[in-house]
């Protein structure tokens, strides 16, 4: 049931304070601030290296997982999307960790990534939403998203929780390597809990966003630009509004664009920055320099901080709250949904049924 929203998308974007607050119960001890994970029949601190498969919106998060397992755990993360890790015969050595994420558990390209690394000696660990499913079923460790059935075609709620899992999972990882202290992991836990609250303060936002899709919604093309783990959520923000507004879009780290894309830049490209305040935001900015420099439009969403210094001859801002770094990917996940919503409602689309999709992809 929509109840009183017009689209299960927007139902679902809305969604995500209480899916992600009930998702996080799950991996966390309130009282004592630690991660608590699901029993094991292996030992977290032995792994050595960690593989992450997944498609799509799915893979974004594992690519969100990489920066957090490597920087918080110091455990050698590769990545990969199922298509290309299970045709190009990858290393897998023993002792290594594969880690599935998946919102249907079913992707065929997953699965049989899945299978792959099972046969070639790999624990098994998922990020699913769907706990009868074959990925859940198959694994060694699962790790469920409790987001509830997920009907839009386009992932929105699936992917906050499966960072809420993952980020959760990182914290463990690195307490396990000894390279979290407990008072560290205490503030990790304190940090994750205030995430439902600014998502809401994120969806408090939503008719700023409407009001400037039609700033978008003529755009042949659109660029996203995000730096660090941010960079994953401007590739998420490209994929979604490509897929419900069939807008072209894509995304790319900040640091990249004078490395090609930079010449795709005029009055008619929006680029939408995603950049929290933080050490690396004096790039971001200049990065943006170079665009409007050459007359493209910026769209910057930032915290106020961010906002006050680089705001001004932006074509629009969005300002989210000011958040800490490990939970910013949840939080600025919404406004590119909501804005790739809203343009897709002002061009009149399917948002619920894109063209040319399915909600789970299970032919390869
Ligand atoms: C994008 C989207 C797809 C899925 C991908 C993987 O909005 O929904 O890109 O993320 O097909 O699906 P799951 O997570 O079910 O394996």
């Amino acid at each position: 049931e929509k109840g009183r929203f017009r689209h299960f998308m927007q139902k679902e974007i809305f969604e995500q304070p209480t899916v992600v607050a009930q998702t996080l119960g799950s991996y966390l001890r309130r009282v004592e601030q630690q991660v608590a994970l699901p029993q094991m029949d292996f030992a977290l601190a032995d792994v050595r290296r960690i593989t992450i498969v997944a498609c799509g919106t799915s893979f974004y998060a594992g690519m969100v997982a990489k920066y957090w397992f490597e920087q918080f755990a110091r455990v050698p993360v590769d990545l990969d999307v199922a298509s290309e890790f299970r045709y190009r015969n990858p290393v897998l050595e023993p002792g290594g960790l594969a880690l599935f994420i998946s919102q249907s558990g079913e992707t065929a390209d997953t699965l049989a990534a899945l299978r792959h690394s099972k046969a070639h000696g790999q624990k098994i660990a998922v990020v699913v939403n769907v706990p009868t499913s074959s990925m859940a079923r198959e694994a060694d460790l699962l790790l469920s998203t409790h987001a509830g059935p997920e009907i839009g075609v386009a992932s929105t709620k699936a992917f906050t929780c499966q960072l809420a899992v993952l980020a959760a999972v990182a914290a463990h990882l690195a307490v396990v390597k000894g390279k979290m202290t407990r008072e560290e992991e205490q503030d990790a836990v304190r940090h994750l809990l205030e995430a439902p609250a600014a998502l809401n303060a994120a969806l408090a936002h939503d008719a700023d966003i409407a009001a400037m899709a039609p700033l978008i919604a003529p755009a042949r093309d659109v660029l996203y630009l995000g730096r660090g783990p941010d960079y994953p959520l401007a590739l998420e923000g490209a994929l979604k509004l490509k897929e419900i507004s069939y807008i072209h879009a894509e995304g790319y780290a900040s640091g990249e664009m004078k490395h090609g894309p930079i010449a795709l830049i005029d009055e008619a490209v929006p680029v939408i920055v995603l950049a929290p305040s933080g050490p690396l935001f004096e790039k971001t900015v200049s990065n943006m320099q170079e665009v409007r420099a050459r007359g493209g439009k910026v769209v910057l969403i930032s915290d106020a901080a961010g906002i006050a210094e680089a705001g001004e001859g932006c074509l629009a801002t969005i300002e989210m709250p000011t958040v800490h770094p490990l939970i910013a990917p949840l939080v600025y996940a919404v406004p590119v949904q909501l804005l790739a919503y809203h343009v897709a409602v002002a061009k009149g689309t399917d948002v619920d049924q894109p063209r040319n999709l399915a909600k789970s992809v299970t032919v390869e």
